[in-house]
């Protein structure tokens, strides 16, 4: 199955220093970094678009992850896809804007990876038409908007539900993961797990994404090999 992957949110970084931050946490053993994308407009929050994601593209070594919360994703996929993300997922929340399928194939036919999220109140069931094609699902575990929220155990049902559905590609979970979290997030068969404020909130973040790993290897069953995941 896939590797487990450690995905620290830049959303928590020091914006100031974001060259020095990206490097701190490549050096410190991350998989991916995941860029969280906000229009003000589908949550309440705005971060930056695809001129960051570009300047961050030029320091970074890892899979550029970006996650859009934006509610038009068709008009700014290429912009995104143009400033070096790897994969790019947007919410299944705004998909009476556009043709999602469409979509994720456009992203797959430019050679990247695709995706889609879901908010805590969505149901898996609606990624339903679009399994055959995404290479990864994103499972908010908190509402989508800000980071340091508190994670939400209902969600960890939704993971089984996907996989009982067919969908065999990865299985991210995004807000609130900690060392008290990661376990039970693993256990439920996610494999990429997405910590802003539990990885650039520590005093040693070499030591914060090993523990974070060994937790999710030791409650994972999805047969994780303890090898680093940073390919795609
Ligand atoms: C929330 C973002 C998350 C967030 C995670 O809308 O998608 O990626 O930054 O932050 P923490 O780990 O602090 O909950
Ligand atoms: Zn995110």
């Amino acid at each position: 199955m896939h590797p487990v992957r450690i995905a620290p949110s830049l959303l928590a970084a020091d914006f100031g220093n974001l060259r020095n931050e990206v490097q701190s946490v490549e050096s410190a053993g991350c998989d991916w970094l995941h860029l969280d994308v906000m229009d003000g407009h589908f949550v309440p929050n705005l971060t930056f678009g695809p001129f960051i994601v570009d300047a961050i593209k030029k320091h970074a070594t890892k899979p550029l992850d970006t996650h859009l919360m934006i509610t038009d994703p068709w008009k700014y996929a290429d912009p995104f896809l143009d400033a070096g993300s790897d994969l790019l997922t947007f919410h299944i929340e705004v998909e009476d804007g556009g043709d999602v399928g469409a979509l994720l194939r456009h992203i797959r036919g430019r050679g990247k990876k695709s995706g889609l999220s879901v908010q805590p109140d969505t149901s898996v069931a609606r990624l339903q038409p679009y399994l055959q094609d995404l290479d990864l699902v994103l499972i908010m575990s908190v509402f989508a908007g800000f980071g340091g929220q508190k994670f939400m155990n209902s969600v960890l049902p939704k993971v089984r539900e996907l996989r009982a559905m067919g969908f065999e590609g990865e299985i991210s979970m995004d807000g609130g993961i900690s060392p008290a979290t990661i376990a039970d997030s693993a256990a439920a068969g996610t494999n990429v797990f997405v910590a802003g404020t539990a990885v650039f909130g520590a005093e040693d973040r070499k030591t914060r994404i090993s523990e974070l790993r060994q937790l999710a290897h030791n409650a994972g069953d999805m047969g994780a090999t303890d090898t680093q995941g940073g390919d795609i």
